[in-house]
């Protein structure tokens, strides 16, 4: 087995150091190591977008990237969506009002991805189209996806450019 190297990482805004095999993904330290399960796994081969999140301000899918690549990184998961305060963030809102999941499973990675779209996309108009381009990495077997683009359309509404 390979020596552990030293990785540093700050996630949802607090300091993590650890040593880690080299081939360890960054879903899976996110979920074994600091116990960050909001990250899903779905498929493990970057088909379905369940385990995306934020590294360095981008979104990313976790199981594609090894944790050693992220040293130095500012990750966010869904865990860091959520204010200080316990408020929802507009996307998190957008989704229990449009009602935009049915198992949940997708949801963490659908924010993620959306939260990623409405901070590249500026202050034009998003439409449906925009919504399910910037979606179509992320793949959800339950909701025929058209509550999930009404969440993501209401959230751009309510808050575009709320930074994730
Ligand atoms: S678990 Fe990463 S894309 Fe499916
Ligand atoms: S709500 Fe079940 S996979 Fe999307």
């Amino acid at each position: 087995m390979a020596q552990n190297v030293p990785l540093q990482v700050t996630v949802n805004g607090e300091s993590h150091s650890s040593e880690v095999q080299p081939r360890l993904l960054l879903v899976h330290y996110l979920r074994d190591d600091l116990g960050l399960t909001g990250t899903h796994v779905g498929c493990d081969t970057s088909n379905c977008g369940a385990c995306t999140c934020h590294v360095d301000g981008e979104s990313v899918k976790s199981c594609t990237v090894l944790a050693v690549q992220c040293d130095g990184a500012q990750i966010t998961t869904i865990e860091g969506m959520t204010g200080a305060d316990g408020a929802y963030h507009p996307l998190q809102q957008g989704f229990w009002d449009a009602h935009g999941l049915q198992c949940g499973y997708c949801t963490p990675g659908m924010i993620m991805a959306a939260a990623d779209l409405l901070a590249r996309h500026g202050d034009g108009p998003l439409t449906e189209a925009d919504v399910r381009k910037g979606l179509e990495g992320n793949l959800c077997r339950c909701t025929g996806y058209e509550n999930i683009v009404k969440a993501v359309l209401a959230a751009a509404e309510a808050g575009r450019g709320v930074p994730a």
